[in-house]
């Protein structure tokens, strides 16, 4: 398996760091998950528009990559030297601030940022998927800026090792009584008849699996019969909703049966998360078989 490192094609397992990269002294870095299917990248260009969003956010240098517009191509080429050409795949992406002396303050001008980007092939959990996933509720501790997707995850690793250990998919991450997001999905529920989701504030990230799903949603609003809100829920809400699912780049839709241990709606897995993630992987994969 390859790797793409500033500006090469290395052999994964020899491709290194310096011990100085403020990716590795402070998690001085964003990054980027992007579905492949068939050796064909998903959504690319929402998720380069969020990932030069954060580079800006943080002040981190634009790499030359993103001028020439190269990403793209360095992702395809990897999918196809890596032999993932068929099937889900998913390409890793993450710039850190470069390499530098460790202060807490920005390297001087000019330090290169370091490029990273690897494919690997994904097993899309669709036996969870079949059966319903159980989550747990914990407190998000995170920062005021969890619309940045940046490798700073320590809340999100915690919470994903308290749903690991409780036997559960996910953690679904709770501020205050409000639901924000899962350690790495969207989380959206039926409530009540109408569709919901925490708003794209600083509170969550903004998912580009979650952009897309509601996107189909508002299209096909009168089908699924569900008006779609972008309004928060509190965690007694959610208990009530009939039907919770999650969204990301590798679950696509995920339906929740359980939330700490009590049955969601009827225990299985509802009909507007099947319609939406059928609409999904249509899109997904450019068939409309797949929606039927
Ligand atoms: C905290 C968080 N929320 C939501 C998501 C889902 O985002 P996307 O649909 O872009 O994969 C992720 C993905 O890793 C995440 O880490």
């Amino acid at each position: 398996m390859l790797a793409y490192l500033n500006g090469e094609y290395l052999d994964r397992a020899r491709a290194a760091v310096s011990v100085e990269d403020r990716g590795f002294l402070f998690g001085d870095g964003v990054y980027e998950v992007t579905r492949a299917h068939d050796g064909r990248l998903f959504e690319a260009e929402r998720h380069l528009r969020r990932l030069e969003r954060g580079l800006a956010a943080l002040q981190i240098a634009r790499p030359r990559e993103l001028e020439s517009g190269s990403l793209i191509e360095i992702s395809e080429r990897l999918l196809r030297d890596d032999g993932l050409t068929s099937g889900d795949a998913t390409v890793y992406l993450q710039i850190t601030r470069g390499v530098a002396p460790r202060t807490h303050h920005f390297p001087p001008a000019g330090t290169s940022p370091t490029v990273y980007l690897s494919a690997s092939s994904l097993a899309v959990p669709d036996d969870t998927r079949a059966r319903g996933a159980a989550v747990i509720l914990t407190t998000d501790l995170r920062w005021e800026r969890c619309d940045l997707k940046t490798i700073n995850l320590l809340p999100n690793i915690v919470g994903k090792q308290q749903a690991v250990a409780a036997g559960a998919f996910e953690a679904v991450f709770v501020r205050g009584d409000v639901v924000t997001e899962g350690a790495s999905t969207n989380v959206f529920a039926v409530l009540d008849g109408e569709l919901r989701t925490h708003p794209a504030t600083h509170r969550i990230l903004p998912g580009i699996t979650r952009d897309v799903v509601l996107e189909i949603a508002r299209e096909s609003e009168r089908e699924l019969g569900v008006p779609v809100r972008e309004v928060s829920l509190t965690s007694v809400e959610l208990r009530r909703a009939s039907e919770v699912f999650l969204t990301s780049t590798t679950n696509d839709v995920m339906p929740v049966t359980c939330i700490d241990g009590a049955v969601v709606g009827n225990g299985t897995p509802g009909p507007i998360a099947r319609r939406l993630h059928a609409a999904l992987v249509a899109r997904m994969t450019g068939t409309a078989a797949a929606a039927r």
